[in-house]
């Protein structure tokens, strides 16, 4: 029987790439010059995309008439065009649960690397600093109050590990989860005010666009550290990075930027914050389970069955 054509939309890890050439005939976009030149000769045989971060807009869709499924490897689609799926009647699938615990580890690293300093701490010993004199003191975790903007599945494990550390976790969501022992803030300048760590754990896209605008960070102010393991697009970039070289905010632990992989060349000057080139579910484990859940929702949408996880 002849191989499904498929589409990789972008590289992926290694070994779930080596699966789906085996499995399909696969086309490499990413590694088209000419997209329009690339997509032309499948238009009448592509079923199926598979990506990572790989753009899948409403073009590419309307290219491919045969298509049925796009198959992401991340939990966020905000590199998909949903609208056009929905109006194509185009399925979406993502990889929830397998990386949650990745993401709320990376959440609670970062967190306690801003508060602990550990950065700087390392460079001091690294350069003798130590035989010096002593490091300046540090934050305190244990006492403060936590809010998680966004109490999904992330959200809800990085509350269940920052307990475990005995902060007090509270949330901002767009709507209360009576079910959770947490209180909840309708508002989310009002909780920024409250609280001295803020993790953003919510999706990005239009409808969480620069949500942590000025007003938040004013409210969140001197006492306060953000940590970002979302996406950059939540964040007004540019008001986070005054407030920080203007000492408005405490700290940073940041993962994700607006315009990736380029950082300000001003966040990489403060010692306040630590960055991470957005490696949340960067483990060999969790991108395995990922590039496995992926496959299997192209399995079952070719095997006419419902996908695994869908999210259109
Ligand atoms: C990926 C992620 O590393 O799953 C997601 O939504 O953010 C990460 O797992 C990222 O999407 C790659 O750009």
């Amino acid at each position: 029987m002849d191989k499904i054509d498929v589409i990789a939309a972008s590289p992926l890890y290694p070994p779930v790439m080596e699966v789906l050439t085996a499995t399909y005939a696969v086309h490499h976009l990413y590694q088209a010059k000419d997209r329009a030149a690339f997509l032309a000769p499948l238009k009448d045989s592509v079923r199926g995309i598979a990506t990572f971060s790989g753009k899948v807009d409403a073009a590419l869709m309307a290219a491919l008439p045969r298509l049925e499924i796009v198959a992401s490897m991340t939990i966020g689609l905000d590199h998909v065009d949903l609208e056009a799926a929905r109006a194509r009647g185009i399925r979406v699938t993502n990889t929830p649960d397998v990386l949650t615990d990745d993401v709320a580890d990376l959440a609670i690293g970062l967190m306690i690397a801003v508060a602990r300093r550990l950065m700087v701490a390392d460079h001091f010993v690294r350069e003798g600093g130590w035989l010096k004199g002593p490091l300046a003191l540090q934050s305190k975790l244990g006492g403060t109050t936590l809010g998680v903007l966004g109490m999904g599945r992330i959200g809800q494990a990085i509350a269940k590990r920052a307990t475990a550390m005995n902060m007090t976790i509270v949330y901002h969501n767009p709507r209360p989860k009576p079910d959770l022992p947490y209180r909840y803030y309708p508002d989310l300048a009002t909780m920024a005010a409250d609280v001295q760590y803020l993790v953003i754990a919510c999706p990005g896209g239009a409808a969480t666009r620069r949500l942590v605008g000025a007003r938040v960070i004013e409210a969140l102010g001197p006492k306060g550290t953000v940590i970002n393991i979302a996406r950059g697009s939540v964040i007004d970039q540019a008001a986070l990075v005054t407030a920080l070289a203007e000492r408005k905010l405490a700290g940073a632990g940041l993962d994700v930027f607006e315009d990736e992989p380029r950082v300000p060349e001003a966040l990489t000057k403060l010692d306040c914050v630590v960055l991470t080139p957005h490696v949340g579910s960067a483990t060999q484990a969790t991108r395995l389970a990922m590039g496995r859940l992926m496959l299997d929702n192209l399995a079952a949408q070719f095997a006419g069955k419902a996908p695994l996880t869908p999210a259109v």
